[in-house]
């Protein structure tokens, strides 16, 4: 695909989507080979690979009307990296609501986004947009919503486009929807389809592509099936450094060009540790996946540490209890305090009792979400 069959132009006259809405549900995504680092424009330094989670999700309806407005066109070379790409300024109105409450704040980011993704979508242009969107788990968890709410609006955006063009294939829908999400938070490319998904180009993951997740082409082994994540709520305030701003500091970083390397070789050992069930070798992977991206945020410059005191108490639990028990409970993290964690489906019973007996204290009001492995979005 070389992006020219993402781009779809509507007819401005035609009268099919006068006004409407749309609501897709998307699930958050926990990594276990880490994305840090981006080139322009929101693509990949290297492949990572999540498994899609189920109750940490976004609601978001999508409410549209046409607009009668000319938009002023000017040309952005590269916006959409790789795609041809329109930027039109003053064109719609959007607003977003949380929770039924206004969020002029989160404007920002969705305006960024919209511009982006004209170059795709240019008949975004010709509708004035009401977002309203709702979160499973607590704003102020410390869980980025970024990734399912970027999946969520993409998809209803897609469902526009889907009403105007009903002859889209599945494969496309989905493939752009992604697309999109990417334009809005790279992590959201993984939040569309598949219980595990791929983004990023990676030699030997068949379809894979630095422009959309695909779901990981493998079968998976047993033990991975309904795989749990209980995500401890250690830190619930505003991250003291974005994801954004990290990625970023992976440019000049001395050991950027090690870490992609790396990346790439782990998702080709996880690949065969999926199919072959391996669970040392996951947890293995997934902690020095983990305890890696973290070791990228101090040695940037300026460094950085996410991890609290508490993030440090967990992680020694949870060795100490897989070395007295032989359990396959692991941890990763992502760019936060918080920490996923990890075991599988037929040690629920056993790493449950530990998490209520020795981690919980270590979590803000004891608070903890209890997850496991989802398929993906789903329109409502
Ligand atoms: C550490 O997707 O939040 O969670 O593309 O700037 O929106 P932006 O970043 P984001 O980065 C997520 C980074 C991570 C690892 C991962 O999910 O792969």
């Amino acid at each position: 695909m070389d992006g020219n069959e993402f781009i779809y132009e509507a007819d401005k006259n035609s009268t099919i989507l006068e006004d409407g809405s749309f609501t897709w549900k998307a699930p958050s995504n926990i990594a276990l080979v880490k994305y840090w680092g981006k080139r322009n424009v929101q693509l990949p330094e290297n492949p990572s690979i999540s498994f899609t989670l189920s109750n940490c999700f976004t609601e978001t309806t999508l409410e549209f009307k046409k607009n009668k407005r000319e938009a002023k066109v000017t040309r952005l070379d590269d916006e959409v990296g790789g795609l041809s790409a329109t930027a039109i300024e003053q064109y719609h109105e959007f607003d977003v609501f949380l929770d039924g409450e206004r969020k002029p704040e989160f404007k920002k980011k969705i305006g960024v986004f919209l511009r982006r993704i004209i170059g795709v979508i240019p008949f975004i242009c010709d509708y004035d947009l009401v977002i309203r969107t709702h979160n499973s788990f607590p704003h102020s968890s410390g869980i980025a919503s970024s990734a399912s709410g970027m999946a969520a609006l993409s998809l209803c955006i897609m469902s526009m486009e889907r009403a105007l063009n009903p002859s889209i294939s599945d494969e496309l829908f989905y493939k752009k929807a992604s697309l999109l999400a990417r334009l809005g938070s790279g992590s959201a490319a993984r939040s569309i389809k598949g219980e595990l998904v791929v983004w990023g180009k990676h030699e030997h993951i068949q379809g894979s592509s630095d422009q959309y997740g695909v779901a990981f082409p493998h079968k998976v082994h047993e033990n991975f099936k309904n795989y749990q994540d209980t995500i401890l709520l250690v830190d619930k305030g505003e991250k003291v450094v974005s994801s954004t701003v990290g990625h970023n500091l992976m440019h000049g970083h001395p050991f950027a060009q090690q870490r992609f390397a790396q990346a790439n070789k782990n998702l080709s050992k996880l690949s065969e540790i999926l199919q072959n069930g391996n669970l040392e070798e996951f947890v293995n992977l997934v902690e020095s996946e983990a305890l890696t991206l973290h070791a990228m945020m101090m040695t940037s410059n300026p460094y950085f540490i996410l991890m609290k005191p508490n993030t440090l108490q967990i992680i020694d639990k949870i060795w100490k209890f897989r070395k007295e028990t032989g359990s396959h409970v692991c941890f990763t993290l992502d760019a936060g305090a918080n920490v996923h964690v990890l075991f599988p489906a037929k040690e629920k019973v056993l790493v449950n009792d530990f998490i209520a007996r020795e981690l919980v204290d270590f979590c803000q009001k004891n608070e903890y979400i209890s997850d496991s492995v989802g398929t993906g979005a789903k329109q409502m």
